[in-house]
């Protein structure tokens, strides 16, 4: 068992529906077992300036059903510093933190390790980024939520586009990943699905569009994730627009209202289960490691591969797209 008093929590990188559940989990977890906690308000830039609350449990009450994080997160300039992590640590320091559990992204656990590997402090972190880009685990806090967010707003294009007999061009988030473009396609019915882990062939899409018209599709919705190879959702609409023009065609681009909202039950549960576990594996005496969530089963996996690793296309959902279109 490690000899730990108290620790403290995080938020960091881009928000995501779910974070509040993971962060009470936590500071519950830890209060269970006798720790002290403190949270850090945003992220890394809020430790350099010594920004910590004191939490108890009533601090985390009525903030499981909300979205984005009460602690609120910030991308930190200073903290790619070697000064800024040695103002960090001293202010771990001087709050008398003994471990830490930090909820982001790669970039959040990639700070992580080098706060390990420079002052020697314990650290877990839970996957928290709506992307589902981290490797080792099947999904990540606000992956669920973000897809549920896409299909209701796909489900509300596709009526005015069956309305109009229009074609739509709906782009997504990912950053460099297209986990939220394929899901929410197979779940909405989008007519393709455009990634960069895929070669997007603009002639083949166009092949395909022409197909489903002369089968009297009225109307045609493809979700484009933003980090495509060929492009974003106008870019593309632009080049189809040039060689095919049987449909009136109109550019959605979603943005940030995948971040927010009311996250889901299943993001709630996980994020909840990952939180209890992140702090188990640190009274264990775990350190640099993800908890990470493979066949519905927790796992712990080592930052370097979590962060290093690209997670692999699901490629019997990549066929799905095409059957099912
Ligand atoms: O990493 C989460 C994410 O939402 C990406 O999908 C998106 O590209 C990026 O953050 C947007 O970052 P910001 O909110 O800083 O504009």
């Amino acid at each position: 068992m490690a000899n730990l008093k108290k620790i403290a929590v995080l938020t960091s990188g881009g928000d995501a529906p779910g974070m509040n559940a993971c962060v009470r989990a936590v500071v519950r977890s830890a209060i269970n077992n006798g720790l002290s906690v403190n949270g850090i308000y945003r992220g890394y830039q809020g430790m350099i300036e010594g920004d910590f609350i004191q939490c108890e449990k009533h601090t985390v009450s009525n903030i499981l059903h909300r979205g984005g994080t009460f602690l609120k997160t910030a991308r930190s300039d200073d903290f790619r510093t070697k000064e800024g992590r040695q103002k960090a640590y001293e202010q771990l320091q001087a709050n008398e933190v003994d471990a830490l559990v930090v909820i982001g992204g790669d970039g959040s656990f990639t700070g992580a390790a080098i706060l390990h590997d420079e002052f020697g402090i314990p650290v877990m972190g839970c996957p928290g980024t709506i992307d589902n880009d981290l490797f080792g685990t099947d999904f990540t806090i606000g992956y669920d939520t973000a897809v549920n967010t896409v299909v209701d707003a796909v489900d509300r294009i596709r009526d005015t586009a069956e309305s109009h007999n229009r074609l739509f061009f709906v782009e997504v988030m990912g950053r460099d990943a297209g986990l939220i473009a394929l899901r929410s396609g197979i779940a909405s019915g989008a007519e393709a699905v455009l990634i960069p882990e895929t070669v997007t062939y603009i002639d083949e899409l166009i092949e395909t569009l022409h197909t489903g018209y002369l089968q009297h599709k009225t109307s045609a919705i493809i979700i484009v994730a933003e980090g495509d190879d060929e492009g974003g959702a106008y870019e593309i609409a632009e080049k189809v627009g040039k060689k095919f023009n049987s449909y009136e065609t109109k550019v959605t681009v979603l943005g940030h209202i995948q971040r927010g909202g009311r996250p889901s039950a299943y993001d709630r549960v996980m994020a909840s289960r990952m939180g209890n576990r992140a702090v188990e594996a640190l009274l264990r005496g775990e350190t640099n490691k993800m908890v990470g969530i493979q066949r519905n089963e927790l796992v712990l996996v080592p930052f370097e591969k979590a962060i290093k690793h690209h997670k692999q296309i699901n490629q019997e959902l990549l066929n799905l797209v095409e059957i099912l279109s």
